[in-house]
C-alpha cells in the first residue's frame, strides 16, 4: 500500500512511529494516519496538473477529520462536499469555501442557503428539478448560484464491471441525452450562472479506459453546449481512482492525468480548467485501523476475536470488501487461517476471512488501507464508542480525535417523565 506504513526492525511503523507504541498510549481500536502519505498523494495529482489551470477537490466523505482537512487545505486543495455538515467542517478546519464544490443528489434548501452564504465555488447539480429549487433559493438571497451539471456519461459496464455510478439506471447525474436541454434550462434561470460540467463514474476504478471514455462523452457535451451559446469554464472529472487493497494495480494518478491531458489537447480543450474530486486515492492507503486480539476460538473454523468491529470498519460487512490484516509485531511461529471478527452481535461482523496469521490474545493487528471510508462510516451500534484518531508526521504524533466516551453516546436522550 504505502511506503509510509511498513515494517522496521520487526514491527509495523507509521512514518517514524511504531504502531504498538501508539496503541499503548491511546488504546484500541485506533485509527492511525500518515500525514506525509496524504501530502504525497495530493502532490501526485497536483504535480501532474502543474502548468494547467486546475483544482483538486478532496472528496472529504472518505475521511473528514478536521486535521485531515487542514492537511489538504495547506496543500492547496479544495473540497468536494455532500452536506451542510461537511461544509461546516471545511470552515472549522480553516479551508476556503471558495474552493468547495457541492455534490449530491438531494441538497436541502437550508444547505443551499448555507453554501451560497459561505460562497462555495460551485454546485454540482444532478437534476433539472434541482436547478429550479437552487435558482429560487439564490434569487431570494439576491445572488446567482454558480452551477455545473453532473452528467451521466453511461460508460460501458460490460468491459468495466466495477463502475456503477456512471451508468444510466442509477440515481446519479443527468442523462447524456437530456444534458443539452438541462443546460439551456439552467442558462435561462435568473438565479443561476453556468460555470462547468462534471461527472463521477464510480469508485475503486482500476483501469484508465473508463476515464478516457467518460472524458470523450463529456467533451462531446461541452462542444454541444458551447455551440448553443453557453460557455463552460471548467471540467470536473470526479474521483474514483482505486487503490491497492490486495492485488489491484490501479494506474497512478500522474499516469491517469497524463492520459487525460493528452486527450484534452488532441481534442483542442487543453486550455480548460480541470477539477478532480479524489477521495480514496488521497487517504485510503495513508491509514490503518489498529485492533487488539481479545480471545481466540480455534476449531473447525477458527475465530480470532478482536476489539474492532463492523461499527468501526463496515466495508467488509457492507461490501464484502477485502482489507489487508497484518500483525503489528509478527511472531515467528507457524500460522493458521483465522476469521478475524469483532464483538458485535451479527454474523456479518467480520473484518477478514481465512487469514493466515500467527496470533495470541493481546497481540495487536493492523487493518490496512483504513484511511478512507473507515472512521467516516463508523457507527455506535451496540453502544460502542468510536475509536480515537492519531496523525503521525515524521516522529511527531498528534491526537486528532479523542476516543468517544459512553456518556456522550446517550447525552441527547431523554427519559419520559412519569
Ligand atoms: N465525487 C463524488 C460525486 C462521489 O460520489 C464520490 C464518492 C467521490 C467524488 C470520491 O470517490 P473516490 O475517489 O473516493 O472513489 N463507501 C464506499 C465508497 C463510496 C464512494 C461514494 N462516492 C467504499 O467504502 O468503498
Amino acid at each position: 500500500g504505502s511506503p509510509w506504513i511498513a515494517y522496521t526492525d520487526g514491527e509495523l511503523v507509521v512514518e517514524d512511529v511504531p504502531v504498538n507504541r501508539l496503541a499503548d498510549e491511546y488504546g484500541t481500536p485506533l485509527y492511525v494516519y500518515s500525514r506525509n502519505a496524504m501530502r504525497t498523494a495530493a502532490a501526485s495529482y497536483q504535480d501532474a496538473l502543474a502548468g494547467r489551470p486546475h483544482l483538486v477537490c478532496y472528496a472529504m466523505k472518505a475521511n473528514s477529520n478536521l486535521a485531515v482537512l487542514q492537511t489538504f487545505a495547506e496543500a492547496g486543495c479544495g473540497f468536494d462536499i455532500v452536506s451542510g455538515g461537511e461544509l461546516a467542517r471545511v470552515i472549522a478546519a480553516g479551508g476556503d469555501p471558495g474552493k468547495v464544490v457541492f455534490s449530491g443528489v438531494g441538497k436541502t434548501r437550508a444547505e443551499m442557503r448555507q453554501a451560497l452564504q459561505a460562497g462555495v465555488r460551485c454546485f454540482n447539480v444532478e437534476s433539472e428539478a434541482e436547478l429550479d429549487v437552487l435558482s429560487s433559493v439564490a434569487v431570494a438571497l439576491g445572488v446567482r448560484a454558480p452551477v455545473s451539471l453532473r452528467v451521466n456519461p453511461d460508460v460501458d459496464a460490460k468491459t468495466h464491471p466495477y463502475i456503477s455510478t456512471g451508468l444510466k439506471g442509477n440515481k446519479f447525474g443527468i442523462a447524456h441525452q437530456q444534458a443539452l436541454s438541462a443546460y439551456r434550462h439552467a442558462a435561462a434561470l435568473p438565479g443561476l450562472r453556468v460555470v462547468g460540467i462534471d461527472c463521477h463514474i464510480g469508485s475503486q476504478i482500476t483501469e484508465l479506459s473508463p476515464y478516457l471514455d467518460a472524458l470523450d462523452r463529456v467533451l462531446d457535451l461541452v462542444e454541444a453546449v458551447e455551440l448553443a451559446g453557453i460557455p463552460i469554464r471548467h471540467i470536473d472529472l470526479g474521483g474514483g481512482l482505486g487503490i491497492t487493497y490486495t492485488d489491484e494495480e490501479p494506474p497512478e494518478a500522474g499516469v491517469l492525468i497524463g492520459q487525460l491531458l493528452k486527450r484534452l489537447d488532441e481534442r483542442g480543450h487543453g486550455h480548460r480548467e480541470l477539477l478532480f474530486e479524489p477521495g480514496r486515492s488521497l487517504v485510503g492507503n495513508a491509514g490503518v485501523l489498529v485492533t487488539e486480539v481479545l480471545v481466540l476460538k480455534p476449531g473447525a473454523k477458527s475465530f480470532c476475536i478482536v476489539d474492532a468491529a463492523m461499527n468501526d470498519l463496515v466495508r467488509p460487512a457492507m461490501y464484502e470488501a477485502y482489507m489487508g490484516i497484518v500483525p503489528c509485531k509478527p511472531r515467528h511461529e507457524p500460522t493458521r487461517p483465522w476469521d478475524v471478527v469483532g464483538p458485535v452481535c451479527e454474523s456479518g461482523d467480520w473484518l477478514g476471512r481465512e487469514r493466515e496469521l500467527a496470533v495470541k490474545a493481546g497481540d495487536r493487528l493492523a487493518v490496512l488501507s483504513s484511511g478512507a471510508y473507515a472512521m467516516t462510516m463508523a457507527s455506535n451500534y451496540n453502544t460502542r464508542p468510536r475509536g480515537a484518531e492519531v496523525m503521525v508526521d515524521g516522529s511527531s504524533v498528534h491526537l486528532i480525535r479523542e476516543r468517544e466516551q459512553v456518556p456522550q453516546l446517550f447525552a441527547g436522550e431523554k427519559l419520559i417523565r412519569r
